[in-house]
């Protein structure tokens, strides 16, 4: 207990949520850096394509520890001195051009900046074709943010210069121009992760689109017409591509969000099945999984009797409670917080 008089107690310093996993583990960049001495021998084990063998294989090299190595000081010395003909891609060295991204033991990370392990597993992207070892690529992500547009159509000229914008206006879209495409959120995004069967755009042409759709100068029309081919409520908001972003932008608070706020507005079609949701919790107090399906699919959901009967055996439906429309004790309350929202996501 402290008595008038003691010393206050330290303030603690602050922490960095997105880095907690890691101070836990005492896995920051000074505990790297001291755990290893030059000379020390890393193994790395990189995932090579091997056509020949059949598929792809790790292939384990012995690499001296140098002070301040990073993943790309490891590769660059395996091709020296092992292994010529690994392909791996960088140009900048310094966390500006976004080429060099790979996976070390199972994280999204840039190579140039991303200090090396004892033990190291090197992979490529994920959710992009692998042309050789480490390099992807990037086609789709490019062809996906050519075909959003993201530029500016001004229904306006120039008011006049410089730009009457405030700080505010352009909070969100300014999030956004610090993203170097490195397309380590598009491979952390299990969305993305699940191929066609979704047509999400991902957390990185999202970004690209917002650095124009969030900039309150473009035409609401041609955001609209962009916004349409993202299937942006298909994402999860898990916070994956967040987290391994090494611009640090807040994708989905400051990118993805104000995006889905702006499609609802624009485009209320897209945004039926959150629309839908939230009038369920707000009348019934709880989320209906079947008034749900019923509301966005209508009565085409009741064609396959073998999925419902499936979905009833394993209790996630209740018919009976659905069509009576049986609402909770945590109605009342809210009905209270959402009724009011009604109409927003
Ligand atoms: S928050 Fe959305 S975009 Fe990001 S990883 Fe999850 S599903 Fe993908
Ligand atoms: S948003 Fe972040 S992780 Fe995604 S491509 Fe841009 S810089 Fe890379
Ligand atoms: S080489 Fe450019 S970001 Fe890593």
């Amino acid at each position: 207990m402290i008595s008038p008089g003691d010393d206050p107690l330290p303030v603690p310093p602050p922490v960095d949520g997105r880095r907690m996993g890691q101070a836990e583990q005492h896995d920051s960049l000074a505990a790297r850096n001291s755990r290893l001495t030059p000379g020390d021998l890393l193994t790395v084990r990189v995932r090579r394509s091997e056509v020949s063998a059949g598929g792809d294989v790790y292939q384990e090299f012995q690499v001296p520890y140098q002070k301040w190595m990073r993943v790309l000081d490891a590769l660059n010395w395996i091709a020296d001195n092992a292994a010529a003909d690994l392909a791996f891609r960088w140009f900048c060295g310094s966390k500006m051009c976004g080429t060099c991204a790979v996976r070390m033991n199972g994280r999204e990370v840039l190579a140039c900046w991303e200090a090396v392990e004892p033990n190291m597993v090197i992979e490529p992207l994920r959710n992009l074709p692998v042309i050789r070892d480490l390099v992807v690529d990037r086609t789709r992500y490019e062809d996906k943010v050519a075909s959003l547009e993201p530029w500016i159509e001004r229904r306006e000229p120039y008011a006049e210069f410089p730009e009457p914008l405030t700080h505010k206006q352009m909070e969100d879209a300014s999030k956004a121009l610090d993203c170097i495409s490195c397309m380590c959120c598009y491979s952390a995004c299990p969305v993305i992760g699940l191929g066609n069967l979704t047509d999400f755009a991902g957390p990185a042409p999202l970004v690209q689109l917002g650095q124009t759709a969030l900039d309150p100068r473009n035409d609401p029309e041609k955001v609209r017409r962009s916004l349409e081919l993202t299937g942006i409520f298909n994402c999860v908001s898990c916070y994956k591509c967040e987290e391994v972003c090494p611009a640090h932008i807040p994708i989905v608070s400051r990118v993805i969000e104000p995006l889905k706020a702006k499609a609802a507005q624009l485009a209320p079609e897209m945004a039926r099945h959150s629309f839908a949701l939230r009038e369920i919790v707000a009348s019934r107090g709880r989320v209906d999984p079947g008034a749900l399906v019923l509301r966005v699919q209508g009565l085409r959901a009741l064609s396959n009797l073998g999925r419902i009967w499936r979905l009833f055996v394993r209790g996630k439906i209740n018919p009976v409670k659905t069509f009576l429309g049986t609402r909770t004790g945590a109605a009342e309350a809210a009905g209270r917080l959402l009724g009011n929202k009604a109409g927003k996501p």
